[in-house]
Formats: C-alpha cells, structure tokens, sequence
C-alpha cells in the first residue's frame, strides 16, 4: 500500500538575536518575568529579510536534506500568517526563487496551526492525485508585525522558518493520521489586523481624507489563551492515542507548538508523562507561530533523535482558534 512520508526537513533562522535584556531596554520588562512566565530566553529577528527569503532558505535545506531537485516538486505550501503581500502568495515567490517549475503552490492561514493544515493539505493531495512530493512550510516573521510598546505580547515572539518534504510510495512508516479543527467562537483571543483592513478604513471628511490609525499589533487574552491551549492539547493526545490503540510511553517524542514552557509543563503533568517526551526549543527561538514545529522537527532530525519506527505526535494550537495533531511514525 502506499504511504506518505517525510523524507527531509529544513530550517532558517535569521541571524540577528533578541534577547530578553535587549527588550527589556525598550519596555517595561525584564529577563525573569519573561523567563519565568513563558520559558523563552531570546528570539531571532529578520532584519533586511521577509517571509519568504525566509521560506526559501528553509526549502533549500530541506531539499538538501530530502535529496530532491526543486522541480521534483509538485504541491508547495507555505503556511503563514505574516505573508510578505497580500498578492502574491507566499509561496508562488518561493516557487519563482527555487524553481520549483511543477509545483502547485499555495499559502495557508492557520495562525500557529499552520503547518499541522498544510501538512494535512499536501497529504490530502498526495493521497487523491497523481502527485508523489509536497514542500511544506511554516514561515513568520512576527517581529515584523509585533508593538513594540505592548508588553503583553512584544515578549512571546521571534521570526524563523522551518520545512519538510513529505513524498507518496510504498513505505510502511510515516504519517499515521491527521487531524485538524477550528472554533471560530474563539476569534476574538488572539488577534493581529491587516494593515489595510476594515479597521484602518477611516475616512474622516466627505473628500474622502484617509487618516492610518497604524493598526500593527498583536492581541492576545493570555489567560483564556492558557486555558484552551492546555486543554486542547491534553485532549488531542488522548483522542489520538486512543484511535490508534496506543499508549503514551508508545511515544518517543510529542512535538508541540513552541508557545509557552507552562503550557507544556502542564500537559505534561495531565497526561502523567516526563516533560523531557515534551521536545521544546522556545528559550532559544520564542514562539515562532507557524513555524515552531517544522522548526523543532528539523533540529530533532539533525541531533539524531528520531530513529526508524519511532512514534511521534505533532501538536498545534492557535489564534483561529485552531488546533491540530499529527501522528507519524518515523
Ligand atoms: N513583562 C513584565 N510584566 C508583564 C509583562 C512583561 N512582558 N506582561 C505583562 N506583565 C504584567 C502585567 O501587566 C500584570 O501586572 P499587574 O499584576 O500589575 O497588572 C502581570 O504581569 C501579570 O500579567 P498577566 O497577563 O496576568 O500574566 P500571566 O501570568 O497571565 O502571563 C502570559 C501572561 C505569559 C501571556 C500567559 O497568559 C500565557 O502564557 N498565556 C498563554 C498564551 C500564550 O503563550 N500564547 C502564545 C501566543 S498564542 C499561541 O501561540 C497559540
């Protein structure tokens, strides 16, 4: 029968670091509190570079790692809720700089759920056409679109891009299940408007004098936040461990969104399992959106933590609100 399964991953992570004592010289805030709340020690920063020089460079190392031409290609996703345009899509320059001439490329909008929606996209279309190879991607650049006066959320979020080629043949490992959701009723927790969007439409006199009332920023009620991230991703591992008749010390790995150290600290302890099943890397990069997991996948790969038979679950959670699990034994 045939599988689909990850055969590279990639990651970039821009050079430039913030740390916690740099932000606090700007902001009411210190390394401590920071530490302490959310786990996160420094995060990178994109300086002269965007969302898809980012993209790019995640792709390319992934290709590396897959050992396949761009134009072995066929579906290209990137998922990302900090595209550099509005048009075109992220991933269509992406595929103009790699040369990924056969792929189909799209972009998808999950916020931190992201990748775990473009990876059940490009399965999906690997399942049902003629397609063999997909080039998934989560690429941010936060900072970008960070307020750097607004303490609340300044501090959570760093800029990187992490990738995996995923390919369809006759393996007996690789993705298992995924499983992806939305509660819309939730929108309202987590919010960053488009520049350009309704609430910037201010027209203030009838000749039609438009006034910007700069609008960037991220939003985020934290405690609700907490809640449903801590609840959710309890909930996902036990739903899908259950479906697939395993146990949790069945799984060598739980790779969760990088939001927040208490968050997973947490789960861990609802689910009676070490934290260390937990891989987290969020001192170093912070909360990279939809990018943290590839991001996290990629570094485990390249340390030589995931072995041939591995089980590991993938897990996202985010503004939408979204969430999503994936199941794959390596
Ligand atoms: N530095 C110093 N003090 C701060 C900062 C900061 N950066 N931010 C807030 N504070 C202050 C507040 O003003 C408040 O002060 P007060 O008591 O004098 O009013 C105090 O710290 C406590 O603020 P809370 O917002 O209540 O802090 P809380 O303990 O809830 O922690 C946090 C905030 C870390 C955001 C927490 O709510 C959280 O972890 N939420 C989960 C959400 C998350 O991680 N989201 C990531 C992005 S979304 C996603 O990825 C799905």
């Amino acid at each position: 029968m045939k599988g689909i399964k990850f055969i590279g991953t990639g990651s970039y992570l821009p050079e430039k670091t913030i740390s916690n004592d740099d932000l606090s010289k700007i902001m009411d805030t210190n390394d401590e509190w920071i530490r302490q709340r959310t786990g996160i020690g420094q995060r990178r920063m994109a300086i002269e570079e965007g969302c898809v020089d980012l993209a790019t460079k995640a792709a390319i190392s992934a290709l590396e790692n897959a050992k396949l031409k761009p134009e072995d290609i066929d579906v290209l996703i990137v998922a990302t809720c900090t595209p550099d345009n509005y048009c075109p899509s992220v991933a269509c320059m992406v595929q103009e700089k790699l040369l990924a001439v056969n792929a189909v490329a799209f972009d998808i909008s999950a916020a931190c759920t992201g990748f775990i929606f473009a990876l059940k996209t490009a399965e999906s279309l690997l399942k049902s056409s003629e397609y063999k190879n997909a080039l998934v991607i989560g690429s941010e650049v936060m900072t970008k679109l960070i307020n750097f006066e607004n303490r609340n959320t300044a501090v959570l979020f760093g800029d990187g891009a992490g990738a995996a080629v995923i390919s369809k043949n006759d393996f007996e490992n690789g993705i298992k299940d995924i499983y992806i959701k939305t509660d819309g009723s939730g929108a309202g927790l987590i919010t960053m408007p488009a520049l350009g969007s309704i609430k910037d439409a201010n027209f203030e006199d009838k000749e039609f004098t438009y006034v910007s009332d700069n609008t960037r920023d991220i939003f985020m009620e934290g405690r609700e936040v907490f809640k449903f991230a801590t609840t959710i991703m309890v909930s996902m591992v036990k739903d899908i461990l259950e479906k697939h008749n395993l146990d949790i010390s069945d799984i060598k790995y739980v790779v969760p969104h990088q939001a927040n150290i208490r968050i997973i600290d947490y789960a861990a302890k609802k689910l009676k399992v070490s934290s260390d099943v937990f891989y987290t890397n969020m001192e170093e990069y912070a909360n990279t959106s939809a990018a943290s997991i590839p991001i996290a996948l990629h570094e485990m790969n390249a340390k030589g933590l995931l072995s041939k038979g591995d089980n590991i679950i993938l897990l996202g959670f985010g503004g939408g609100l979204t969430f999503g699990s994936a199941l794959i034994t390596w």
